[in-house]
């Protein structure tokens, strides 16, 4: 059993492989369960007791060198083939797809960073809101056709919980929680009972802005508007302020700015008019400061609200609002580099 021993660890100490195929096939003959060194494990339960120590020894130092020396040799296949996948410049790379912003987050990010430069701050309200905030605070009268059914999306049978129709509740929201001055404008999701069509959807996303502080006139507005819409559809964009109604704002205005596309002689995207209808603004009306506990012989203010499809939609000549809500990757790939 000794002279066995003290021949296999010779064995086993010239042992070669030319591959991690070898190697395993060495392992398979001296340590499998019917391997070589295996079948000595056998065989030692019949050594004499007087020997069992000595043979115990020897066979065990057999087993750890052999195991050892066979993992070398596979280990040192296994770091070879790293070395070769790591330096195969054939290997083709591997491809990433890039994603990229929604336009419509395009268009809300390049808003909020204008106006961030004139200093408004931004603040998000809830989309689910009571009637208050949607409408009585904002001078509602309580028979306002706004408030029928047919525009709202009310949440079960409860009239006054809601899903707002604009974000000029945020306003409200942040008037009740903080004096003047006020500087901020409001991006959110918005929606109406309207029939889903090319022009129009049941959910879109509006920009509101509100300046409330001492002495804000209507100069302050139109400058604000101006800068804005030069900056957003160029330097050579002329605005329009025509008078509306709205029964927060008093007096109240719509903007138009000049089209973009034909420089204001008249096409198909401003339907031969040079005009397009981007926003609604005004004065923030007295009652209104009233509302939110705001004193309105101290502060006065300004308020506008856009609709950012609508945006999208100039700037990029896309004819179909459904477009931006259909995750058409054919449609959205194509603004991957527009931020
Ligand atoms: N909330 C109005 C709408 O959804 C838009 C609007 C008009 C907002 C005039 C304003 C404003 O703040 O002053 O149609």
């Amino acid at each position: 059993m000794l002279d066995k021993i003290a021949s296999l660890l010779e064995e086993v100490k010239n042992l070669h492989a030319q591959t991690a195929a070898d190697a395993e096939a060495l392992r398979i003959k001296y340590l499998s369960k019917k391997g070589e060194i295996s079948v000595l494990f056998d065989e030692f339960k019949q050594v004499s007791p007087e020997l069992k120590r000595e043979v115990g020894k020897k066979l065990n130092e057999l087993k750890v060198f052999a195991t050892e020396r066979i993992n070398n040799l596979k280990e040192s296949f296994a770091e070879q083939q790293n070395e070769g996948s790591a330096t195969d410049l054939s290997m083709p790379g591997t491809t990433y797809v890039c994603g990229g912003r929604h336009p419509l987050s395009v268009v809300k990010n390049d808003i909020i960073e204008i106006f961030g430069r004139l200093g408004f701050t931004v603040a998000e309200g809830p989309e689910v809101e009571d009637d208050w905030h949607v409408f009585t605070a904002l001078n509602f009268p309580l028979e306002h056709p706004a408030r029928d059914m047919q525009d709202t999306f009310f949440i079960n049978t409860n009239p006054d919980i809601l899903l707002r129709t604009h974000t000029s509740s945020v306003q409200v929201r942040v008037m009740e929680k903080q004096q003047p001055p006020i500087r901020a404008i409001f991006p959110g999701r918005v929606f109406r009972n309207e029939a889903i069509s090319a022009r129009a959807h049941c959910i879109f996303h509006q920009i509101e802005g509100l300046y409330v502080a001492k002495n804000v006139s209507f100069a302050d507005l139109k400058q604000t508007l101006i800068y804005f819409a030069k900056e957003m559809f160029g330097p050579d964009t002329q605005i329009r302020l025509r008078p509306s109604y709205f029964p927060f704002t008093e007096p109240s205005a719509e903007m138009d700015v000049s089209c973009s596309l034909c420089g204001g002689k008249g096409c198909g995207v401003c339907k031969g008019t040079g005009w397009l209808e981007i926003l609604g603004c005004g004065m923030v009306d007295p009652a209104v400061l009233e509302a939110n506990g705001i004193d309105s012989k101290e502060y006065s203010g300004f308020a506008f609200g856009m609709g950012v499809e609508r945006i999208a939609m100039l700037r990029y000549q896309v004819k179909d609002i459904r477009l931006f809500f259909e995750n058409d990757m054919r449609f959205l790939s194509q603004f991957k580099s527009a931020y």
